[in-house]
């Protein structure tokens, strides 16, 4: 199997802080990701990496085969092989272009502008991802007026426009009520386990939001790994405590994850 996405002791350094630290980590085609760590551990750090939006201070990162920072790579035309849903791009986003629009700018690599004689085939692919994401009677409304789900739903398919090999998605889950967040990790289950999807990175915070279908998982603490493996050897009450630096305990139940703290003696 190929890397998808391979990092040898990667540091991003800022301020004389190293926000990721000698990282090693790779990404086989076939598995999916998840990121577990504190705030502040480096987790969209390392997502702006593997999107190629930032290079390492030091060590390589090499992604879909493209080592950056090397004459042979040339990051305009590995951009639209990743797709990303984060945070930071819903605010990049005009909140006046409908829904359906902002789904589909994503095909043409902006992030504004409709002046663009969009292909029929297109339009077409843009409305089934939002069908895919349970999107489809709000094609028409203002990206501005979603709620927070409706927002995570759209940047998802969104990502998903340019088919891509790769989906990095930060936090997709977070600000979601119960029922939204069920129906979002439904959603994401059914894409990590459809053999044509893209590989996928997961960043989150909470063990309940692992779809069933993720495979890995790496838990990061203070820009360093601390665990990195497949989710049923790796994801166990002692690295999860070490990780947030509390007593926890794991549990699988079907194929779903919860984790509590211990009650105080
Ligand atoms: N440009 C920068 N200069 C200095 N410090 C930075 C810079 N960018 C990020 N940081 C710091 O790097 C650390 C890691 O940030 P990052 O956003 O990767 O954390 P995170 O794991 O995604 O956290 P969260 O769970 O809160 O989203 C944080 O302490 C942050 O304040
Ligand atoms: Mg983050």
């Amino acid at each position: 199997m190929s890397d998808v996405l391979e990092l040898q002791d990667v540091s991003v350094v800022r301020e004389g802080r190293a926000l990721v630290d000698q990282v090693s980590w790779s990404v086989k085609e076939g598995e999916r990701w998840v990121i577990l760590g504190p705030n502040g551990a480096g987790k969209t750090t390392l997502l702006h990496i593997a999107s190629s939006y930032l290079f390492p201070s030091t060590g390589t990162a090499t992604i879909l085969g493209e080592t950056l920072g090397t004459p042979g790579t040339d990051v305009f035309e590995l951009r639209p092989r990743i797709g990303i849903a984060g945070n930071g791009m819903a605010d990049k986003l005009p909140k006046k272009q409908t829904v359906l629009q902002t789904v589909l700018t994503a095909a043409y690599g902006m992030t504004a502008g409709w002046q663009e004689e969009y292909e029929e085939i297109d339009e077409q692919r843009a409305r089934a991802f939002l069908d895919r994401l349970g999107m489809s009677e709000f094609v028409d409304r203002r990206f501005g007026t979603l709620s927070e789900g409706e927002r995570k739903r759209t940047l998802i398919a969104r990502a998903l426009m340019t088919d891509p090999e790769l989906l990095l998605l930060d936090e997709p889950a977070a600000g979601l009520d119960l029922g939204g967040r069920e129906d979002l990790v439904r959603r994401l289950g059914r894409l990590a386990r459809d053999p044509i999807a893209p590989s996928m990175v997961m960043v989150t915070h909470h063990v309940e939001e692992i779809a069933p279908g993720f495979t890995h998982v790496l838990m990061i603490r203070q820009g360093k790994i601390l665990a990195a493996g497949p989710l049923e050897l790796d994801l166990t009450s002692r690295n999860l405590s070490l990780c947030f630096g509390l007593p926890l305990v794991v549990e699988q139940v079907g194929d779903r994850w919860t984790a509590q703290g211990l009650p105080m003696a």
